[in-house]
């Protein structure tokens, strides 16, 4: 089998190659990423050396860069992870979400179609080489915000509230309108918020410990009560490879671990376990750019709410466990040590990614807040 997965030098999409490359021996990837400021190549240096593993920068957006893509490897499968991922960059240029995730995602799926279909059926429907697919890598956001209680299942209406969510939203309708019109073998899988190593750090989770590593402010946007519903990355991974292996065609699976936290708690907990583990272990320490006595919570600090903030997000995650065994492996009281430790142990990564634009971004998004 030989997967094209798009946006595999990103948080997720490193991690679903290090995991798929783990786990089937007889496998071959074709990794297409734009090396956006989201993209390090570093993350997957390894993997790169890998004899089973092939290398394109290049825009999901290019036809040309795609259909090459198509034309020099017989593909089987596409995970398209490649997206502008940040909310808040959304709100300061929304056009360009809609331009990578819409057309990135509509390109990649009329390559597929061209490369994949051989003749047609009766009606006119194209037919498909046997056991190939498109899998489209969504997101929970897609269904807008829930209140107090209640969870988000496969049927709930789409209901977008951001730029992000409403690209990625337009994304899953055009997946879909191939899958209808063309008859296309595709899956959509639709996860909540996830964490782990090779996250960026602007997003909550390894924002917060950078800047409790260097006793800088934390950043709580409103009041702090946001829920959202945490999941490790690995098990993201798990089970978008179940859903391309098993997941019937056509089929959306929501993915979460029933893990909702709100925003103030992630927070206070990060920066307790980085006091514990740094306190316990002299080597963890050298991580540290400030006094020990710095982390605690007064750094949190509350500041201008996100626009269009969403409330709350909670999966139900019954169909996916029903249809296809898949189950949340790791539990959070795990994962959130795992993954502070792993930024205590890498932080030659935090530095190699947070050196170019990142100071920029960080000063323009965090001023006026
Ligand atoms: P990320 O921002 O860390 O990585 C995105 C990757 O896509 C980067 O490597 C970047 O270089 C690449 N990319 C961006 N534009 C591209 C383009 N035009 N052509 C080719 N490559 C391009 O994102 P992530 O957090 O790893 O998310 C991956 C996918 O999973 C996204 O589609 C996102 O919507 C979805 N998702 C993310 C989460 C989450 O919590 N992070 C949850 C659910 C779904
Ligand atoms: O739910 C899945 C989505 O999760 C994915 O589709 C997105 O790609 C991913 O970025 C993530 O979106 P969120 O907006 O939920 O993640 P973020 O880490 O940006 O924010 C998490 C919560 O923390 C949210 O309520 C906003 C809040 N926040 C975020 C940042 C960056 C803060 O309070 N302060 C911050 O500095």
């Amino acid at each position: 089998m030989t997967y094209l997965v798009t946006g595999g030098a990103g948080f997720i999409g490193a991690n679903f190659v290090k995991y798929v490359l783990a786990k089937h021996p007889d496998i071959r990837l074709v990794i297409l990423d734009a090396l956006t400021y989201a993209g390090n190549i570093g993350t997957i240096a390894d993997e790169l050396k890998d004899p089973r593993v092939k290398f394109v920068k290049g825009d999901i957006v290019d036809s040309e860069v795609v259909a090459k893509i198509f034309s020099e490897n017989e593909i089987d499968f596409v995970v398209n992870f490649a997206a502008e991922s940040h909310v808040d960059r959304s709100i300061e240029n929304p056009q360009l979400f809609l331009e990578t995730n819409i057309l990135g995602a509509q390109n990649l799926l009329e390559n597929a179609k061209k490369a994949w279909s051989k003749g047609k059926d009766e009606s006119g429907y194209p037919l498909y080489r046997e056991g190939v697919k498109f899998l489209q890598v969504s997101t929970d956001e897609v269904y807008g915000s829930l209140g107090e209680t209640g969870y988000f299942t496969e049927t709930t209406p789409l209901d977008p509230r951001s730029p992000y969510s409403a690209s990625k939203a337009g994304a899953d309708m055009i997946v879909t309108a191939y899958s209808e019109t063309y008859k296309m073998p595709v899956n959509i899988t639709r996860c909540s918020n996830n964490y782990g190593p090779y996250h960026f750090p602007e997003k909550l989770i390894p924002l917060i410990i950078k800047n409790i590593l260097e006793g800088k402010k934390l950043p709580v946007y409103g009041d702090g009560t946001n829920v959202r519903d945490w999941l490790y990355v690995e098990d993201h991974c798990k089970a978008i490879d179940t859903v391309l292996l098993h997941g019937r065609p056509g089929q959306v699976y929501n993915v979460g671990g029933h893990n909702e936290m709100k925003n103030i708690d992630i927070v206070r907990l990060t920066i307790a376990t980085v006091r514990r583990l740094t306190e316990e272990n002299p080597e963890y320490r050298k991580a540290l750019k400030t006094a020990p006595e710095n982390i605690n919570d007064n750094l949190i600090t509350f500041v201008k709410d996100r626009l269009g903030h969403d409330k709350r997000y909670a999966i139900d995650p019954a169909k996916i466990t029903a249809e296809l065994g898949w189950q949340p492996e790791t539990r959070f009281a795990d994962g959130i040590v795992k993954t502070i430790r792993w930024y205590l142990e890498n932080q030659d990564w935090v530095d190699e990614v947070t050196s170019g634009e990142y100071m920029k971004y960080y000063e323009k998004m965090y001023a006026n807040r």
